[in-house]
């Protein structure tokens, strides 16, 4: 559930009626709503009820901005983060360093300094050479870096390709077979201090089957390692729970997922951790854009809207599908093809879709943009980088603004050979 819905024939944003966020900001610009994110945050928190200790882990890479991770360090989440970039914005929003977790395959050395400095709660390590590497950067400082060891459980999580991380070949984690091997090394070096296992099999899923196969994989793991001496007390089940993109589809819901991990974790006797992006921000924006024109077609006609690929990058990456909807709908139906005006055929958004008809100066919403939108964004074609919009009741206000193509080539230089 979330709250963008018509009013009197218009699309607003809890309280906000959408042009009114158009005119005042331009477009093409993403909404967010406050009210959604609060609510996806409980519901969230409220299906893991079941799991005696719990520890929420906001994947800060599926909307990192400032006033969101605000707005989810209020409902008590703390970060995970993939880069000392995403480590200083959770910290910049007052998450408790305490409460961040550093994933991500390719720590770097100063990264790595940083955050163990910075008293980072845990790292999970992907390879046993980047856990000798912390162990040595914490002990060099009189520290002790705590950790979890990322396995790779081999499990296919029926997603996407270029969004499936839990198969073997995937670059992520240390395989399942040498994993007590690694953990039993690691867990020796000084500076170390190795308290669990991770596990995140990928994102957009649909189907609960391969995450209760990998998790119940991983409990095995615990216990092997728990007889062989060592001590567990966090498992960090990651996160990759999807939500639905066409309306009317139905996945897996928050209580669905929360009922099948209790039902596995439930002797395990350790906190549970969790990183959920894409269910709690992925319903809570929409990327609003202008048609510049509606161009006849071969067969469909061409709705040309100021959004393009460089500002949600989803249907060109992965053939991602978002509804698109007109914000003052006519009643009138049609079928199109929404493109941006970049200058690539993968620059289109919806093909042969059935939609609200619409015409030059007309807004549309591309809904479910909140998760992996403005992050992906870049400025592709010199075109600017999109602004963000935070709605909380009748308030709004730009938490990110545009980036002019001015600023970026204030950034470029012509070496003097060239002068
Ligand atoms: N934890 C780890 C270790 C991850 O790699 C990810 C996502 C998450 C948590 C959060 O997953 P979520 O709950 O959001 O599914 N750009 C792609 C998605 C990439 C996901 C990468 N990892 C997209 O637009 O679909």
């Amino acid at each position: 559930m979330d709250f963008f819905a018509y009013r009197d024939g218009v699309l607003h944003a809890e309280d906000v009626a959408i042009p009114a966020i158009a005119e005042s900001v331009g477009t093409p610009v993403y909404v967010y709503s406050e009210a959604t994110l609060r609510r996806h945050a409980r519901v969230f928190r409220e299906a893991l009820a079941p799991v005696a200790r719990t520890h929420f882990a906001f994947a800060v890479k599926s909307n990192p901005n400032l006033a969101v991770l605000r707005v989810l360090r209020d409902e008590g989440f703390g970060a995970d983060v993939v880069s000392i970039g995403e480590a200083r914005r959770a910290l910049a929003a007052g998450m408790p360093a305490g409460d961040i977790v550093f994933s991500g395959v390719g720590k770097t050395d100063a990264e790595m300094a940083e955050a163990v400095e910075a008293g980072i709660g845990q790292f999970n390590l992907e390879s046993e050479e980047e856990g000798i590497e912390l162990a040595r950067i914490a002990h060099e400082r009189g520290l002790t870096a705590t950790a979890a060891l990322r396995v790779n459980p081999d499990v296919d999580a029926g997603t996407h390709d270029k969004i499936s991380t839990g198969k073997a070949d995937n670059k992520f984690g240390v395989p399942f077979y040498a994993a007590k091997e690694i953990f039993s090394r690691l867990a020796a070096l000084d500076g170390m201090n190795l308290r669990g296992l991770a596990v995140h099999i990928g994102s957009q899923i649909s189907n609960l089957d391969p995450s209760r196969a990998a998790f119940t994989k991983m409990g095995g793991l615990m216990r092997e390692l728990r007889e062989a001496g060592h001590t567990i007390t966090h498992m960090d089940l990651g996160g990759g729970l999807g939500v639905p993109y066409k309306s009317g589809e139905e996945l897996p819901t928050p209580a669905d997922y929360g009922a099948m991990v209790a039902d596995v974790t439930g002797d395990w006797d350790v906190t549970v951790m969790f990183e959920p992006g894409r269910v709690i921000t992925g319903n809570s924006g929409i990327l609003v854009s202008t048609v510049i024109r509606v161009k006849r077609g071969a067969s469909n006609p061409f709705v040309v809207v100021d959004a393009a690929m460089n500002d949600l990058a989803r249907p060109a990456m992965y053939d991602a599908w978002h509804d698109v909807v007109a914000v003052k709908p006519s009643g009138e139906r049609t079928t199109a093809n929404v493109v941006g005006p970049i200058c690539e055929s993968s620059d289109t958004f919806a093909k042969n879709r059935e939609m609200d008809a619409v015409v030059t100066g007309d807004l549309v919403a591309f809904r479910t943009a909140g998760a992996y939108g403005a992050t992906m964004a870049n400025t592709y074609n010199s075109r600017p980088l999109v602004p963000e919009v935070l709605v909380s009741g009748d308030r709004y206000a730009v938490v990110a603004n545009r980036i002019e193509p001015a600023a970026i080539l204030a950034a470029e230089q012509v070496p003097d050979w060239l002068k």
